[in-house]
């Protein structure tokens, strides 16, 4: 247990406005998911909408959208104004989710209590959803709906492309894959996860702040949160592979162990990890210094990647 650093955000409240978040996110993707939205100079075949809406209308903790929204929220930006940038992280997260289950990846059949996307239909069918969710993120993010001034539109863009490319994402997924074959560092390690999973999440925070015209010292300490809460969060999801049931998180767990992944947990130990777990919190938390009661939002959901339990 993490002493909580707020007094007027129990964490009964927190969890409730939390799953508020996602509902709003569910009803927004399945809006925007549709032939009609996805049309460009032809019309979306039915079965790879089909696929991208089971990609991304499975559940879902929703938690990248909410890091935009209560960054934004920082700056006083309503939830209409963020949902698009929030919308196009939790595209990304999923298309990464569909093709990291691929079996030329991790190989999983089950994602979010469902069967992945390649099962539910068939490879190529994952590829071209992931994809186009993919594709459709910067289509959100390019749309005049997503924020006036097309200086901010394309500034979300860059961040977006950065957190998901080659230097993030992608980039950390590949390295994951290379240290399936052994020789990481511990260094290694932490940067394949930063990459992998804290770039998505550290550009999140940082779209929420681009929408709230941040400034540097702001943007800066925003960084170093959504860093911190990035590392934890993948560390959580390593510790969650050994400790929980795949009834519990939805997914397939004691995976890391069975195909060599190269983790923090398999290599300090259980413990360890969850001291090294509680200490990235609070570096997320003391990042936050900076901001009064308007972060704690951000507070509490840093808690919870800690606590988190699927
Ligand atoms: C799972 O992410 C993949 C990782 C980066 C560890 P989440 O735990 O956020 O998955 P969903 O979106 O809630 O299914
Ligand atoms: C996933 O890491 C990171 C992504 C970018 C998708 P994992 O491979 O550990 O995620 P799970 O455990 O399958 O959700
Ligand atoms: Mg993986
Ligand atoms: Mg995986
Ligand atoms: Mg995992």
């Amino acid at each position: 247990m993490i002493a909580n650093p707020m007094n007027d955000f129990t964490s009964q409240h927190y969890e409730t406005e939390r799953l508020k978040y996602a509902k709003t996110i569910q009803q927004a993707l399945d809006q925007t998911l549709t032939p009609a939205h996805l049309s460009g100079p032809g019309k979306a075949p039915e079965q790879l909408v089909n696929a991208m809406r089971h990609g991304a209308l499975n559940g879902g903790k929703r938690l990248r959208p909410l890091l935009v929204m209560q960054a934004a929220k920082i700056f006083g930006i309503p939830q209409n104004l963020s949902l698009h940038a929030a919308l196009s992280v939790e595209l990304v997260h999923c298309y990464s989710l569909v093709h990291d289950d691929l079996p030329a990846m991790d190989d999983d059949d089950l994602r979010r209590g469902q069967p992945t996307v390649h099962k539910a239909y068939d490879e190529a069918t994952a590829i071209l959803a992931g994809d186009t969710l993919l594709a459709q993120a910067f289509a959100l993010l390019a749309d005049e709906q997503c924020h006036q001034d097309p200086q901010i539109r394309s500034s979300l863009v860059l961040e977006l492309a950065k957190g998901a490319g080659a230097g993030g994402m992608a980039g950390g997924q590949a390295l994951d894959l290379e240290g399936e074959k052994g020789g990481f560092s511990m260094n290694d390690i932490s940067r394949m996860q930063d990459m992998k999973t804290g770039a998505l999440i550290t550009s999140s925070v940082r779209m929420g702040a681009i929408l709230g015209g941040a400034d540097q010292p702001q943007l800066a300490a925003l960084t170093t949160y959504g860093q911190a809460a990035g590392r934890a969060f993948q560390l959580a999801d390593d510790i969650l592979d050994i400790t929980a049931s795949a009834e519990q998180m939805g997914k397939a767990t004691g995976k890391d162990a069975a195909r060599s992944k190269p983790t923090l947990v398999a290599r300090i130990g259980l413990d360890a990890a969850k001291t090294h777990l509680g200490e990235t919190i609070h570096k997320a938390l003391s990042a936050l210094l900076i901001f009064g009661a308007e972060a704690d939002g951000l507070r509490a959901t840093a808690i919870y990647f800690a606590e988190r339990k699927n």
